[in-house]
C-alpha cells in the first residue's frame, strides 16, 4: 500500500525551541499548535512540547483543544478563535482559556458567570492593525473599565496580533507595538492583575524584540521554517518535517511523448519517467510543476508535467529508480535539503499554506532524532 509520508522529526522540533528559547530569554513561549500543528500533528507536537517543559498552548478552535485533552494533553490551553456562548461550559469543564474580542463577547461572558458562579480564564484581544479580530484599539479604554469594575472574570491576559512582522519595513509593525504598548500602560495604571501581555509571533521574534513582552506565540519558526523571505535568519532553525512521496512506477518514456494532464510536458530526450503517489489532493501546489523538482539520493529531478489530484511524474533522466523508493518534496533527508521556503517564493504562496495544506492521505511517521 503506497501513501505520502511526512516524517515528522521531533528532536528537531527540542532544537529548534532550544534555540528559541536562547533568543527570547525568561519571555514564555506559548507554541501555537492550531491546523494540526501546521500539519505536523498537534498531539504528538503537543505531547513533545509538554515534555520539553512548555508552560502554555495556543490553537484555534475548540475541536482543536478537546483533542488535545482527549489525548492527555493537560497544559493550559488558549484558543484564538472568536468567542460564542456555546464555548463557556467545555472551555470551563477542560480549563481551556478563551478570549475576549469584542464587547457583545464580555457581555454573554459575565451574563454565564452570574449563572454558573464561574467561568473560564479570559485573555483579552485588542486589535492594534491587524483588523481582524480584537476590541477596536480606540475602544480598549471602555473594556479595560469594565473589566476593571469587575472581580469575577479572571483576565489573565491581554494580547494582539501583528500584520507585517515579518516585512522588510517594520513601520507599521512598530506602530501597533507603541500602540500595544498604550494598552500595557493602560492596564497596569487600573492595576488590572494581568499576567501576560504578548503580541509577538515568529516574524516579531526574528524581527522586533521590542514587542516580546512576556509571552511569545511561536508556530512555523518552531517547525522550522521562517515566514518570509524578509526576516532575520538569526535563528537557525531546522524543518520538522521531511515530505516525501513513493515511486509507484517506473516507465521509459521516448522524446516526444507528452507526459500529464494538457500534454505541456514533452521530453526531448528519451527518459525514464517515475510515477508517484502524491498529488495536489495531498498538499502538492499543483503549480510546483512549471519550475519545480523533487529530491532522489542527493540530486534534483524536474517534475515532469502537471501534477494530478492523487499522482505526479518525475524525469529521471537515464537514472532508472526502483518502485517503493521515495523521493523528497520538501525538508532534509540527509541527502537532499529542499527548502519549503523556495517551493513556497516560486508557486507564489507562503511556508504556512503549504504545511497546512498537507491533509489525511499522508501517513505521519514520528522519529526522535
Ligand atoms: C493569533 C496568532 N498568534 C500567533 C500565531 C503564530 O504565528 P507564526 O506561525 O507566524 O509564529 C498565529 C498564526 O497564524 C496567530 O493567528
Amino acid at each position: 500500500m503506497y501513501n505520502p509520508v511526512a516524517e515528522i522529526h521531533l528532536g528537531r522540533l527540542s532544537r529548534n525551541l532550544q534555540k528559541i528559547r536562547a533568543q527570547v530569554g525568561d519571555v514564555l513561549i506559548m507554541p501555537v499548535v492550531k491546523a494540526n500543528a501546521y500539519g505536523h500533528s498537534a498531539v504528538h507536537i503537543a505531547r513533545k512540547l509538554q515534555d520539553e517543559g512548555i508552560r502554555y498552548l495556543a490553537v484555534f478552535t475548540m475541536g482543536e483543544a478537546l483533542e488535545l485533552r482527549q489525548n492527555g494533553i493537560t497544559l493550559p490551553i488558549l484558543l484564538f478563535s472568536r468567542l460564542t456562548p456555546d464555548m463557556l461550559e467545555p472551555a470551563v469543564e477542560n480549563n481551556l482559556t478563551v478570549n475576549i474580542s469584542w464587547p457583545d463577547d464580555m457581555d454573554f461572558l459575565t451574563a454565564y458567570i452570574a449563572d454558573k458562579g464561574k467561568g473560564p480564564k479570559v485573555h483579552l484581544k485588542v486589535d492594534t492593525g491587524m483588523s481582524r479580530l480584537g476590541i477596536a484599539f480606540d475602544e480598549a479604554t471602555d473594556i479595560l473599565e469594565r473589566l476593571a469594575k469587575t472581580s469575577q472574570i479572571e483576565l489573565e491576559g491581554i494580547y494582539s496580533h501583528f500584520a507585517t512582522a515579518d516585512e522588510g519595513d517594520l513601520t507599521y509593525a512598530q506602530l501597533q507595538t507603541s500602540r500595544f504598548n498604550e494598552i500595557v500602560d493602560l492596564a497596569k495604571k487600573m492595576k488590572l492583575n494581568v499576567k501576560f501581555f504578548h503580541m509577538a509571533n515568529s516574524g516579531a521574534v526574528l524581527n522586533l524584540p521590542e514587542s516580546l513582552f512576556n509571552l511569545v506565540r511561536v508556530g512555523i519558526l518552531l517547525y522550522g521554517a521562517y515566514p518570509s523571505d524578509e526576516t532575520s535568519e538569526n535563528i537557525k532553525v531546522e524543518p520538522v518535517m521531511n515530505f516525501k512521496g513513493p515511486i509507484v512506477t517506473v516507465r521509459k518514456v521516448s522524446a516526444g511523448t507528452p507526459v500529464s494532464y494538457g500534454s505541456v510536458y514533452v521530453p526531448d530526450e528519451d527518459c525514464n519517467i517515475g510515477v508517484i503517489q502524491t498529488g495536489f489532493a495531498d498538499g502538492l501546489p499543483r503549480n510546483w510543476y512549471e519550475n519545480g523538482y523533487v529530491g532522489y539520493k542527493g540530486e534534483q529531478f524536474p517534475i515532469a508535467g502537471r501534477i494530478c489530484m492523487d499522482q505526479m511524474m518525475v524525469n529521471f533522466g537515464d537514472v532508472v529508480p526502483k518502485v517503493g523508493e521515495e523521493v523528497l518534496f520538501f525538508g532534509d533527508d540527509g541527502e537532499n535539503h529542499i527548502r519549503i521556503e523556495d517551493i513556497a517564493r516560486e508557486v507564489n504562496l507562503t511556508p504556512y499554506v503549504l504545511m497546512t495544506a498537507i491533509g489525511g492521505r499522508t501517513k505521519r511517521e514520528f522519529v526522535e532524532d
